[in-house]
């Protein structure tokens, strides 16, 4: 979910929504905002976007005043409907709140509440956290801050929170645990948000809470941290923020999924800047540099991320143990920390993760401390949970990304990986001097293929048009392109809810060749260097079936043109650099076929670019 509030001198209405606007990707099934207008709090809460809160907000309030908050929602406790949308008032009225995670103690607290007389309207946890508050501060006369101190010592779970009392009015206070909040601090002004992009314009001043802190932001006074269990004062960390407004707008496209694609050679060049010098056979990575010895000793490297990140663990596997030759193990987090994995002090675990929130790949990690494997992170947002949490790590510096459907975090992840399985190949000796140069050398050329692949974007918009109400879709690999073929798939049923699979191209026969007749559409990955012929073999076994053949081919490929139905060319390149650039195509059928459906791309329904819950 996405949190936004604000207290100063300026209208706080226009400031919300578009903040919300800009968190949107974080949740967007229910959207909602509680004003201040100096006489009580104004609120209007709705099921759908931001634009509807808006279309509504703008019918029902006078939309007055210089305090607020705004919520954007992805449902975890009651569907998303009006009445489970934040704001959430507490029972006499006075207090409201937002709130992002869950309280796993919600029950109990639900059910002591009533006995005192509470009662509730909607089915969230959020409505028994207000309630809490409101009966601790009343029993113990407290203050808000206080209150909301208490309160939270008594529940268990995660959030970032933000409230506010109508009684008085000058006052917003913030907390957070497990979900992140930062707070923009401006000349009399506070901003508090999930992430830094809704205050942006306004200041580059930021603090990043840190778990179990909570903030007061009182008009016109300082800013006051506290540690939630023990009172104590914070002096917080102000960073100045690097973001620039542009990076977070669509910037002529029509969706933030085609820029992010587009920004591709841009954000590839970002990540390994900085990083190789070729001509001296050169990778520099302080993270991994000062722990060497960590990855020279470990018996293997463990992998662990969700979704799309845990693709790229899976392309990482393939170059680690082609490379370096380290045994790898790749893993769903959210399996890893559940069943009681053997991880030892000799384990290094590397988490991937573009948002550095993702709850489950937190939790690998913590798990993973504690049986003392070190930690690695391949993180995307600066300063995020997962970056902090981690014993070192390497940023993706792909710049933010906004659309749902992972791509150029995707691209930079394997980026960074590589870098890193190359240099760990090369501390090991497992590659020559000249062999690394020639990897780092093909790296360089990366960016120019990606922007070669991206020109056939007309000719994959016309296979878009043919397939595009196919039921489902079928992705084959092989070698380091089956994991590309599994994100493939990903993207297509992300975006356009085609039912499509990902499958090793030999494995086919052992099920999925059942599946093909002239209605199924089958991508398949056919690289020059990688098992060619074999590819070939596959391709002619879903030809005898009739199925429809989109082959993605390198530059100059006779045979497979012949075979295919369609073929979509990209430039040649290393095995272990190849899915870079075989990945770029498969986006882009995926992009095209979703707009031609009139899907919504950059948020796809039910889904969410950060999930900070389990
Ligand atoms: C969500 C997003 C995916 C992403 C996954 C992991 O499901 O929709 O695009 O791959 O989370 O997120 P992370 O931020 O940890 O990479």
């Amino acid at each position: 979910c996405g949190i936004v509030g604000y207290i100063g001198y300026r209208e706080a209405y226009p400031v919300i929504i578009k903040g919300l606007q800009r968190l949107e990707y974080r949740g967007y099934d229910s959207a909602g905002i509680a004003l201040y207008d100096e006489k009580d709090i104004r609120l209007s809460k709705t099921k759908g976007k931001v634009a509807d809160l808006d279309k509504k907000a703008k019918g029902e309030l006078a939309l007055e005043g210089t305090l607020g908050i705004g919520h954007t929602r992805w449902a975890t406790h009651g569907e998303p409907n009006d009445v489970n949308s934040h704001p959430h008032y507490s029972n006499s009225g006075d207090l409201v709140i937002i709130h992002n995670g869950i309280i796993e103690n919600y029950e109990p607290l639900r059910r002591e509440l009533t006995k005192r007389g509470y009662t509730f309207t909607s089915d969230t946890d959020t409505e028994v956290l207000v309630n809490l508050i409101e009966d601790v501060k009343k029993n113990h006369n407290l203050k808000l801050g206080k209150a909301v101190q208490v309160a939270l010592n008594q529940v268990h779970g995660a959030y970032a929170i933000v409230v506010f009392d109508r009684t008085k009015p000058n006052e917003i206070v913030a907390a957070k645990l497990g979900s992140p909040l930062a707070i923009g601090v401006g000349e009399d002004e506070f901003f508090v948000a999930s992430d830094a992009s809704p205050f942006i314009e306004y200041t580059n001043n930021a603090i990043y809470l840190e778990d179990e802190e909570m903030a007061i932001l009182r008009r016109g006074k300082k800013i006051k941290v506290r540690k939630i269990k023990d009172d104590s004062l914070v002096d917080p960390y102000v960073q100045e923020l690097q973001l620039n407004l542009e990076q977070i707008e669509k910037g002529g496209c029509d969706h933030f999924m085609l820029k992010e694609i587009y920004e591709q050679p841009e954000a590839i060049r970002d990540t390994y800047r900085g990083r190789l010098r070729v001509d001296d056979g050169i990778i520099k990575m302080a993270g991994m540099e000062d722990n060497l010895e960590k990855f020279l000793q470990a018996d293997r490297i463990l992998i662990a991320a969700c979704g799309t990140s845990w693709h790229a663990g899976l392309v990482a596997e393939y170059i680690f143990e082609d490379l370096a030759r380290i045994p790898v193990e790749v893993e769903y987090a959210s399996e890893f920390r559940y069943r009681n994995p053997v991880i030892t002090e000799r384990d290094v675990l590397i988490v991937i993760s573009q948002s550095g929130e993702t709850a489950d790949t937190l939790a690998a990690i913590k798990l993973a401390r504690e049986k003392g494997a070190f930690v690695f992170g391949v993180c995307n947002v600066v300063g995020s949970s997962i970056a902090r949490e981690a014993h070192a790590g390497a940023y993706t510096h792909a710049g933010p990304e906004i659309g749902v459907a992972s791509t150029k975090a995707f691209t930079t992840q394997i980026t960074v990986l590589t870098l890193m399985a190359l240099k760990l190949a090369s501390a090991k000796g497992a590659i020559s001097r000249t062999e690394l140069q020639q990897h780092l050398a093909e790296m360089e050329a990366i960016p120019g293929k990606v922007e070669a692949s991206l020109t056939s974007d007309s000719h994959i918009k016309y296979i878009a048009s043919l397939y595009k109400e196919a039921p489902n879709c079928l992705y084959l690999g092989r070698g380091y392109n089956f994991p590309v073929a599994l994100e493939g798939a990903l993207k297509l049923k992300e975006i356009s809810y085609i039912h499509a699979e990902g499958y090793p191209a030999a494995e086919m026969k052992h099920g999925p060749i059942a599946l093909i007749d002239e209605q199924m559409p089958v991508v398949i990955i056919a690289t020059k260097n990688g098992h060619y012929d074999k590819v070939v073999s596959n391709i002619q076994e879903i030809k005898s079936r009739k199925g429809k053949i989109i082959a993605v081919v390198m530059e100059g490929d006779t045979t497979v043109k012949e075979l295919a139905d369609h073929v979509i060319e990209v430039p040649e390149t290393t095995e272990a650099l190849s899915p870079l650039i075989t990945t770029i195509p498969l986006q882009l059928l995926s992009y095209h076929i979703a707009v031609m459906r009139g899907c919504n791309v950059d948020q796809p329904r039910n889904l969410a670019k950060s999930v900070t819950v389990e």
